[in-house]
């Protein structure tokens, strides 16, 4: 019993921090000050550019990436020239000075996440990120935390066109099937954690 214990301990430790992992808040609400006033609202809704003329990462990649200059300028070095706001923009281009957007969705260094992954699965960003196109600053509307991730690896909160999707594709290969069991997507440690 006594060799016992500080293996029931451990046990009882972990559990406990598990499930308060599962909520611990990853910055819900965040809406910091951009160096340039950049509004989403404006662009996507107003001027109808869609989210992957600058987030060009998003489709191919594990980072969705903020655009860089040169994506600005394709259109700033002719619309409005005589905004304060663009000529900061095209003096920060000029001197190849990069403008320092302030990151507002971001997930510690351990976690895996692949945008890639997601989106080829026909997940909207806005089931992730909230209707950005209609932001004039844009605000984290999620809780990004572990309980999040795996509330729809689970098919809790999962958009059911996915869960349709997966089910078929779970139907047509065992091997898939046996592996997620009710789940919609892998729930094992090392999926999301390196
Ligand atoms: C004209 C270029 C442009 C378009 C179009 C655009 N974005 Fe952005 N996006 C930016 C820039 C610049 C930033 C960084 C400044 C900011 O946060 O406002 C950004 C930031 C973001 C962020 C926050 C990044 C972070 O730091 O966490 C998200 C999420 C996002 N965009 C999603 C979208 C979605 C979804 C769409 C389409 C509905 C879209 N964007 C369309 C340029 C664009
Ligand atoms: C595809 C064209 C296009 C791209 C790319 C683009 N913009 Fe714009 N931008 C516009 C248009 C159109 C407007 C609105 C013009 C209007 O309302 O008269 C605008 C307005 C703005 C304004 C408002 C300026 C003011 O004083 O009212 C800012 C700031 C701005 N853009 C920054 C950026 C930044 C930063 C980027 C790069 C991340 C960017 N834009 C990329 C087309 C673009
Ligand atoms: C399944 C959820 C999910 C979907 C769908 C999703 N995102 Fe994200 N996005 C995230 C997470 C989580 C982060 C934070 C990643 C990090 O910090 O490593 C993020 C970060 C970002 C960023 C900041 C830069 C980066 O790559 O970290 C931008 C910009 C962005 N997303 C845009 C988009 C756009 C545009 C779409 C749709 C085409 C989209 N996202 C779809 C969850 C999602
Ligand atoms: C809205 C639903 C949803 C959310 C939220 C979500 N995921 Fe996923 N995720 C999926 C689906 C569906 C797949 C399966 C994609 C496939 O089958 O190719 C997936 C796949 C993945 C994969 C690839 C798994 C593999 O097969 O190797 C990783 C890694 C991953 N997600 C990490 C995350 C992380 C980390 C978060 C939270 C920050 C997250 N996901 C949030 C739905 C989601
Ligand atoms: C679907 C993705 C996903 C899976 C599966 C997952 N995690 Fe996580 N985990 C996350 C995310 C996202 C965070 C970051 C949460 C935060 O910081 O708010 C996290 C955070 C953690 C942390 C906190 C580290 C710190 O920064 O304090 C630990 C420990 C952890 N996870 C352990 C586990 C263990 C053990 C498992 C398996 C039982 C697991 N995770 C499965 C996504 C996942």
């Amino acid at each position: 019993m006594k060799k016992l214990l500080p293996l029931v301990v451990v046990v009882v430790l972990i559990g406990a921090g598990i499930a308060a992992l599962y909520n611990v808040g990853r910055n819900k609400g965040y809406s910091p000050d951009q160096p340039i006033p950049f509004s989403h609202e404006r662009h996507v809704t107003q001027n109808g550019i869609p989210c992957m003329y600058c987030h060009t990462g998003v489709e191919k990649t594990k980072h969705a990436t903020v655009p860089a200059m040169n994506v600005c300028m394709n259109c700033h070095s002719v619309v409005l020239p005589d905004s304060p706001h663009i000529k900061r923009l095209k003096e920060a281009y000029a001197s190849g000075k990069p403008i320092e957007w302030v990151k507002i969705h971001d997930l510690p260094d351990h976690v895996n996440f692949n945008h890639k992954r997601h989106v080829a699965k026909g997940i909207a960003c806005e089931t992730c990120h909230g209707d950005v196109g209609q932001m004039v600053k844009v605000k984290q509307v999620v809780d990004m935390n572990m309980g999040w991730c795996l509330d729809c690896h689970r098919g809790k909160t999962t958009p059911p066109e996915v869960v349709s999707a997966i089910t078929k594709e779970k139907a047509a290969d065992p091997v898939k099937a046996s592996m997620l069991g009710t789940a919609v997507a892998p729930t094992n440690c090392y999926t999301c954690h390196h």
